[in-house]
């Protein structure tokens, strides 16, 4: 059977995080609507990946290639790459003060309606979808009204992410531990979301080490991370293997 185009195409990427190189050489492909789950130990560089597909300015690409739909994400700022249909959550997502959440959510959502080619959304439809997706991830809707994620509990920063996918429906996405802190409600919320927007085409590498979650979330591929390269690819027996013996093991057992 032949593979499907990729949508998202990283080769041999390599990141240097002040003076030292964390990834050395990453590769990866994720088509539309595939779904591929990132592990490794803690530190070695899965979120590091995320922030430099970003484009955050303290993660220096020193090489290395990544392509959405053939576009080169490097040569854009980071805003770019977002309009371009990227999205990236954050492990700790963080406060932004002074800016309330409905408005951000809409600035960006309509920034990319923009680069689609679609009419902006006036405040009061938007404030509508907000507020039905909302209730859908279980966000109290004065969190709408708040500034973005100041005095947001741990589980609620993280539904406030969910909430930014939901609306934005980027066409690939990187999910950093969205699962952490999130009670299981919570966690059903992401596989629902997850599995509804890969339908529709969206791509998603999702990085989690709770293999409950992996597991629900029918992933395509699973990849381990270790010394800044993939060590190893596989499926489901390998997020397995990795819960039943750890990071230390899988290791060991590659270099045997
Ligand atoms: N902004 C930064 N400043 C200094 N060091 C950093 C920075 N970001 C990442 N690092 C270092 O790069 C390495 C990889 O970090 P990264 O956050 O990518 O790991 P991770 O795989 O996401 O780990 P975890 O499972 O704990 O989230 C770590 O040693 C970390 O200390
Ligand atoms: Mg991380």
């Amino acid at each position: 059977m032949t593979q499907p185009t990729p949508l998202l195409q990283v080769r041999d990427l390599r990141v240097n995080v002040g003076e030292r190189t964390v990834l050395h050489s990453v590769s990866l492909d994720v088509p539309a609507g595939h779904l591929v789950v990132l592990m490794g130990a803690n530190g070695s560089g899965k979120s590091t990946l995320g922030m430099a597909l970003a484009g955050h300015p303290s993660y220096a690409v020193q090489g290395g290639q990544a392509l959405l739909d053939g576009q080169d994400l490097l040569q854009l700022p980071a805003h770019e790459r977002a309009r371009a249909g990227l999205f990236v959550s954050f492990q700790s997502p963080p406060d932004v003060p002074g800016v309330k959440n409905n408005l951000f959510i809409r600035t960006a959502l309509n920034a990319v309606h923009e680069a689609r080619g679609q009419e902006p959304l006036d405040a009061f439809d938007f404030l509508a979808s907000a507020k039905k997706t909302a209730k859908e991830l279980g966000l109290p809707e004065a969190m709408l009204g708040r500034p973005v994620n100041e005095g947001f509990s741990g589980g609620e920063r993280k539904r406030n992410e969910l909430l930014q996918l939901a609306l934005l429906k980027p066409r690939l996405a990187l999910l950093d531990e969205i699962d952490s802190g999130m009670d299981v409600d919570g966690v059903r919320a992401v596989v629902a979301l997850v599995q509804r927007l890969r339908r529709e085409g969206t791509a998603f590498v999702v990085v989690s080490h709770y293999l409950q979650m992996i597991e629900q979330l029918e992933p395509d591929a699973v990849l381990r991370l270790d010394q800044g390269c993939i060590a190893e690819t596989g499926g489901l027996e390998l997020a397995r293997g990795i819960a039943r013996t750890g990071f230390a093991r899988a290791r060991q057992t590659v270099e045997a």
